[in-house]
């Protein structure tokens, strides 16, 4: 039989050693004095007792206790301010309301019916080691997963995903985690630009074909963003995006570097002679340091900036630095979030509106972002069924000051822009300039998720009063070069590039820029106009991100940096100069650009947003005549698919067939 124990209260047995200290005391006092206890000694005692610190740290724990319990007997307010303002419940509007039985679930189609194809869907999860118990009646989430060991910018998705899986347990939910193609942009040939669709479609049939009754959307580099919003909103079931956050700051001998835009810096020096080849390697060792996206304001931080200013992230998501702990709690927050968002039945054409996508382009010109938000938010736009070309970025951009002093086009980087507050912080400041109305995936209007945000750096989220540039960091061009317009990123160049006039030096393919740019004998001048061709949807193929043409390498010992350069392709959110991109239509298929020669004069007129080949016309259409259509890039498979249906680039390069039409029917469960 186990011997009974009394056990008092910690309290009191602090209490009781405290007491034993006094009396200790008080025999040690008497003994000096003879035995003789006088009552002149009882003040002495008092003072000793009072300032003895048993007795105060027993006294000061009893009370913390006794209130502890009364609190809790009383249902009073202990610690109230813990249980309500988590994260979660601050960022989610209340009441929810459930829209849906549990006998509504998509997931109920597989699971729920009395048939021999529910039991094989219930017999291979019991197979998985699940019970009835773990998804019955619960929506299914399917968490999209673009991790892979060739994605460095995704790496800590393994973690992530178990932090979904916590959030969606949490909330009642089954997480069921579906990996999908994961576009790491510094790995992938030709472009990830070729996959995109790829990506999106794959994301669209996921969800499509399993019981997925709602998804988490993990992503971040560059195109995993855009691809994995194509897909959902074509299928348009409760979707939350998950972006996977900046790395943290690069470094280099104390110096700090930022992915790319030092990259093409520092290459340049390398080329110049600036720098030695071991400082060469030294930057290769220092410049990505850390799990998460490239930390410059590049494709991956806008766009996941955008889809924030769209609506499809929880509040301030997409500023938290990768490897930051607030990144892993924004993780199961999300997968909680995704559960409410079934029940609720918010979609993503719920949310995605003209309000949305004037957000989310306002977003992108205040935070100085890549070139390539544009081609994303059109092709993202279209599979909505909402309307938005070139036009609209340039009437905004008009009025839309440059708040985020973030490079290529400013001084930080991301890590930064957290600390300084983030996209919220811009979107506030931005005031009139934002629809507050917009709707979010938390349930709330995107000025309800900005109204307390602060601004805790001034130098790095500027208020509209010290703008970097109070407009156009954007700007759309046309002319007879680009009838269906080329866009310009103006703070990216040198101001005296903004209007100027010079010769063409002609490159037929990228090739033949590689093979001749930096020849000794290549007649350019820092006056020349540069000229890509075939580097457009088609051309490319898959418009890669070739447009910083690089500058020759006799021009770079003169110490020339910049120079205009022209081309059908994209460029990265990192690159600078003075570069005209996405000249459209491509040169591939016969666009203006293709007869350009060498010698021809172009002018570039930015506050015109002008771009014309001062050829005459007669002469332009000698040469549209005697232009002979190159072979085709793919005969079979994807790349064929791809180039019967890719769109140009004023019309987001999507499939013509994936932009907004019928409703794609369920599949039967057979
Ligand atoms: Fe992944 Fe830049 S390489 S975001």
């Amino acid at each position: 039989m186990a011997a009974r124990t009394l056990q008092l209260p910690a309290a009191i047995q602090d209490y009781i050693i405290g007491l034993h200290c006094h009396f200790t005391t008080l025999v040690c006092l008497t003994f000096k004095r003879r035995m003789t206890f006088r009552s002149i000694d009882m003040p002495f005692l008092a003072i000793h007792i009072t300032l003895c610190p048993a007795y105060q740290y027993s006294t000061r724990r009893y009370r913390a206790l006794r209130f502890r319990a009364r609190s809790r007997y009383a249902g009073g307010s202990y610690n109230k301010e813990y249980l309500t303002t988590t994260q979660y419940q601050t960022s989610v509007k209340e009441p929810q309301v459930k829209k849906k039985t549990p006998e509504q679930l998509r997931s109920h189609r597989w699971y729920g019916a009395q048939d021999m194809r529910a039991f094989g869907h219930r017999s291979r999860t019991a197979q998985m080691g699940f019970d009835r118990s773990d998804y019955a009646g619960k929506p299914v989430i399917a968490i999209i997963n673009t991790w892979s060991d060739i994605n460095p910018c995704h790496t800590h998705f393994k973690q992530r995903v178990e932090e979904v899986k916590r959030g969606v347990w949490q909330a009642g939910g089954f997480p069921v985690e579906m990996p999908a193609m994961s576009l790491s942009e510094p790995f992938q040939k030709p472009t990830t630009m070729m996959y995109r669709n790829f990506l999106a479609m794959e994301c669209e049939e996921l969800l499509r074909s399993y019981p997925a009754d709602g998804a988490v959307l993990m992503g971040g580099c560059d195109k995993t963003t855009p691809a994995l919003l194509m897909g959902a909103i074509s299928m348009n079931l409760p979707a939350i995006f998950m972006p996977a956050g900046p790395m943290l700051r690069g470094n280099w001998g104390g110096a700090t570097l930022g992915s790319g835009s030092d990259t093409w810096k520092y290459w340049a020096e390398l080329r110049a002679g600036n720098i030695t080849e071991k400082d060469w390697q030294e930057i290769e060792q220092g410049i990505a340091r850390s799990p998460g996206h490239c930390m410059t304001m590049g494709t991956a931080s806008t766009m996941t900036s955008a889809a924030e200013a769209m609506g499809f992230t929880l509040p301030g998501a997409a500023s938290i630095p990768a490897p930051d702990s607030r990144h892993a709690a924004m993780a199961t927050l999300t997968g909680k979030r995704a559960v409410d968002m079934v029940w609720e039945d918010l979609k993503p054409r719920d949310i995605l509106d003209a309000d949305a996508i004037h957000n989310a382009v306002t977003a992108v010109l205040a935070i100085g972002g890549s070139t390539n938000a544009i081609v994303h938010l059109i092709a993202l736009a279209r599979r909505a069924g909402v309307m938005l070309d070139l036009d609209l970025f340039d009437a905004l951009a008009r009025k839309t000051p440059l708040l985020a002093n973030i490079r290529p086009s400013g001084k930080y980087l991301m890590e930064d822009f957290y600390y300084g507050g983030g996209l919220r912080a811009v979107l506030k400041n931005l005031g009139g300039l934002i629809r507050a109305n917009a709707k979010t995936v938390n349930g709330k209007t995107l000025g309800e998720n900005i109204a307390d945000a602060k601004v805790f750096d001034a130098d790095i989220i500027r208020s509209i009063d010290t703008a970097l540039v109070k407009s156009d960091s954007l700007a759309v061009l046309r002319g007879n070069l680009a009838p269906d317009g080329a866009v310009i990123k103006p703070p990216a160049a040198e101001a005296q590039l903004h209007q100027h006039t010079g010769r063409a030096v002609v490159f037929s393919d990228y090739n033949d820029m590689a093979a001749r740019i930096d020849d000794a004998e290549l007649p350019v001048d820092k006056d020349s106009v540069i000229v890509l061709k075939h580097a457009g949807p088609l051309g490319g193929p898959g418009m890669p991100e070739w447009g910083q043409l690089p500058i020759p390498q006799k021009l770079l010992k003169q110490g020339v940096r910049d120079m205009v350069r022209i081309s059908d392709a994209r460029m990265s959110g990192t690159s600078y100069g003075a570069c005209v991109l996405h000249i459209a239509p491509e040169s591939f298929i016969g666009g203006p650009l293709a007869l350009v020669q060498d010698g021809d004069l172009i002018e570039l007129d930015v506050p015109a947003r002008k771009l014309n080949l001062k050829v005459s016309d007669a002469e332009l259409a000698r040469r549209k005549a005697a232009w002979k259509a190159p072979a085709p890039r793919y005969e079979r498979g994807y790349g064929a698919a791809f180039s019967q249906h890719i769109t140009q680039a004023n019309e987001g390069c999507d499939f013509d067939f994936l932009e907004a039409g019928a409703e794609t029917p369920d599949p039967e469960i057979h």
